[in-house]
C-alpha cells in the first residue's frame, strides 16, 4: 500500500496492517452503521449524548482515513427515522450536533477534497439543519477524493418504496438501483456488538461483506477500519457464482 498521506500508522501493528492491504481489492464503498454511543456514554457515567459527541470525533477520524485506505465512497448511519422515536431531548441534541459538525467540517471537507451529501427525508429535520446541509453540500460538491453520505432519517424500506413508485410499476433491478442514487456496497460494518441491518442499504448491501466488531463507535479508530479493510480481503466474493477453485 502507498503511505497514507492522512493517516499516520501508530505503531508497527498498524503499519504491519497497511503492507498487507491489497490496493487493487480494496472495497470502494464502505457504510457504517455507528452503533454503540449510548453504551460508551453509560459505561463512563456520562450522558448519553456525551457518546454522541465522541461518536462525531470517530466520524472525523474515519473521514480522514478511508481515502488514504482506497475508499471512495463512505455512508454512515446518523439518524435512522425510527430514531425520532428517541426521548426528544436526545433527538434535539443529536439535531444540533449534525448541525455543528457539518458548519466545522464544511472546510476541512474542501480542503481534503471530501464531498459532502445526505441521504434520507429532508422534510421533518428542523428548520436550522436543512441550510447547513445545503451549505455543505454546495461548498464540497467539487470534492473528488471521497464521497461521504450521511444518513440522516433515513430508512431503507422507504427510500425503496420511493424509487419503485417513482418508477410506476416499471421497477426492473437496474433502475431501482439508480433510482436509489448509491452504488452497491461492498463492505458494510457495524460496531457496538449487535448483528443486524436496522433498515440501512438493505437494497444496495445486497452482496456486501458484513463484519461486526464489538468495539463501540466512539472508540473506532483507523486501525479498527483498517482491519475491517483487511477482513473484506480475506472473503472471497462471488456474487452467487461458484468459488474459483470448483472451476479450476
Ligand atoms: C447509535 O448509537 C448512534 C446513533 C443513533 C447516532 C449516530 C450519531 C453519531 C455517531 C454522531 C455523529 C454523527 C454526525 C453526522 C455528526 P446508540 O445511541 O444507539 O448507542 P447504544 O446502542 O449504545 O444505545
Amino acid at each position: 500500500m502507498k503511505t497514507p498521506e492522512l493517516w499516520k500508522p501508530a505503531n508497527r501493528q498498524e503499519t504491519e496492517l497497511l503492507d498487507k492491504l491489497d490496493s487493487k481489492r480494496l472495497p470502494h464503498h464502505v457504510a457504517i452503521i455507528m452503533d454503540g454511543n449510548g453504551r460508551w456514554a453509560t459505561a463512563r457515567g456520562l450522558p448519553r449524548v456525551a457518546g454522541h459527541t465522541a461518536g462525531a470525533e470517530a466520524l472525523r477520524r474515519a473521514v480522514e482515513a478511508a481515502p488514504d485506505l482506497g475508499i471512495g465512497m463512505l455512508t454512515v448511519y446518523a439518524f435512522s427515522s425510527d430514531n425520532w422515536q428517541r426521548p426528544r431531548t436526545e433527538v434535539s441534541a443529536l439535531m444540533k450536533l449534525f448541525h455543528m459538525y457539518l458548519r466545522r467540517e464544511r472546510a476541512r471537507c474542501v480542503e481534503n477534497g471530501v464531498r459532502v451529501s445526505i441521504i434520507g427525508r429532508r422534510d421533518r429535520l428542523p428548520a436550522m439543519v436543512l441550510p447547513a446541509i445545503e451549505a455543505a453540500e454546495e461548498a464540497t460538491r467539487k470534492g473528488t477524493r471521497l464521497a461521504l453520505r450521511l444518513a440522516v432519517d433515513y430508512s431503507s424500506r422507504e427510500a425503496i418504496a420511493a424509487a419503485a413508485k417513482k418508477l410506476n410499476g416499471h421497477a426492473t433491478r437496474d433502475r431501482l438501483s439508480a433510482a436509489l442514487g448509491g452504488p452497491d456496497v461492498d463492505l458494510l460494518i457495524r460496531t457496538g456488538g449487535e448483528q443486524r441491518l436496522s433498515d440501512f442499504l438493505l437494497w444496495e448491501a445486497a452482496y456486501a461483506e458484513l463484519v461486526f466488531t464489538p468495539v463501540m463507535w466512539p472508540d473506532f479508530q483507523a486501525a479498527d477500519l483498517a482491519a475491517a479493510v483487511a477482513e473484506f480481503h480475506s472473503r472471497e466474493r462471488r456474487f452467487g457464482a461458484v468459488p474459483k477453485i470448483a472451476l479450476a
